[in-house]
């Protein structure tokens, strides 16, 4: 498990600007999972944060000075700012992270929440990958995170009949039944998922999102319908284990009852980001999509903010604000 002492606050002097360059003080700093993965010394989709380099993580803040005629003092943009106060925007080629300037009527921590890589993941990958169509039942665990919370409303918009979220306790599930419009909420640290997932759904799941690995995986696996789509968003349980899990117990069920199981990075579909933004965008104008941003507070916070999703006490979008 990743522990609050593996980081250190080092104080240093705000960056002075080079050409083409433009100084944010940074408001909001998001976390994701897979900043867990940037830890370990392996190769993988970006390169491992090394000892004694700033963390990274994207954040969103306002511009307070400018060599870039791109970017106004005064603008709010988001990018790949790090754990730090103060972040210098870089002109870059890189698909993560590239500096995006939030526009004026957007409030700047929904670029980093449902209009961010967490909204833009769920509508990329259950649109891309799980299809869901009229009358299908889809299930989504890790539910009541970013990802999981709007994965399963587009569902729900795009015709499914009954939409199943698994999430841990019961201000979660409640959440996403009173507010999300889920159909079932499953707590998985009280409630045997297999089981309830045979009596909720005994046509089959057709579309299962999945967020978590492990045993909800094999749980879902063995409820699947004829056909059906299994979408590996993520597999959060194993994001801590020193040694690599062994992978589903139930993987012949792919062969049994004809599935796919596709992996996605959010990456993988660059072209198509401008038009999740927008179309969630809308959906959250009309009401049509609820989101929750968890915000904690302070510089100091960070490390533990951190630790939060690995806890599951996050709800929503995990979020710390930088109080100037
Ligand atoms: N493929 C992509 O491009 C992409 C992009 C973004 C995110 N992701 C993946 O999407 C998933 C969700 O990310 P997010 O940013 O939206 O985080 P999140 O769901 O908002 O927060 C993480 C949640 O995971 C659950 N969790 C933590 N440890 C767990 C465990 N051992 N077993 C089961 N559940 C556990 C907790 O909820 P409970 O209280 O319910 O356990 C926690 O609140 C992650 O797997 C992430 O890597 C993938």
């Amino acid at each position: 498990m990743v522990q609050t002492s593996n980081f250190t606050m080092q104080e240093g002097d705000v960056p002075s600007l080079e050409a083409n360059q433009a100084l944010v003080r940074v408001k909001f700093i998001a976390f994701e999972p897979a900043m867990r993965g940037w830890l370990d010394d392996v190769k993988s989709y970006v390169p491992p944060v090394q000892i004694g380099d700033v963390m990274r993580a994207s954040g969103v803040g306002e511009v307070i000075a400018s060599k870039n005629e791109k970017y106004a003092i005064g603008e709010y943009v988001s990018g790949m700012f790090g754990w730090q106060e103060y972040a210098v925007i870089k002109e870059t080629s890189d698909k993560i992270g590239a500096p995006l300037k939030v526009p004026p009527a957007v409030p700047p921590q929904l670029m980093l929440s449902a209009l961010g890589g967490t909204g833009v993941t769920a509508y990329l990958g259950m649109l891309n990958i799980g299809k869901p169509g009229k009358g299908d039942t889809v299930l989504i665990t890790g539910a009541a995170g970013a990802t999981g919370s709007i994965a399963g409303q587009i569902a729900k918009l795009k015709g499914a009949e009954k939409v199943i979220g698994v999430a841990g306790g019961k201000t979660k599930c409640d959440w996403l039944l009173d507010e999300c419009g889920y159909d079932v909420a499953i707590d998985y640290k009280s409630e045997r998922v297999r089981r309830r997932l045979r009596e909720e759904c005994p046509t089959g799941v057709n579309v299962f999102f999945d967020n978590v690995g492990g045993t909800l995986l094999d749980d879902g696996l063995l409820n699947m319908a004829r056909y059906g789509r299994i979408v590996i968003c993520g597999g959060i349980s194993a994001y801590n284990e020193t040694e690599v899990p062994p992978g589903p117990k139930y993987y012949m069920q792919l062969v049994a009852r004809h599935l796919t199981m596709e992996g996605f990075l959010l990456y993988d579909y660059t072209d198509q980001i401008d038009e999740a933004r927008s179309q969630l965008s809308a959906w959250i104008q009309e009401g049509k999509i609820r989101h929750r941003e968890d915000i904690q507070h302070g510089f100091e916070q960070i490390p533990q903010t951190f630790l939060r999703l690995f806890e599951g006490k996050n709800v929503g979008k995990q979020l710390l604000e930088l109080e100037h």
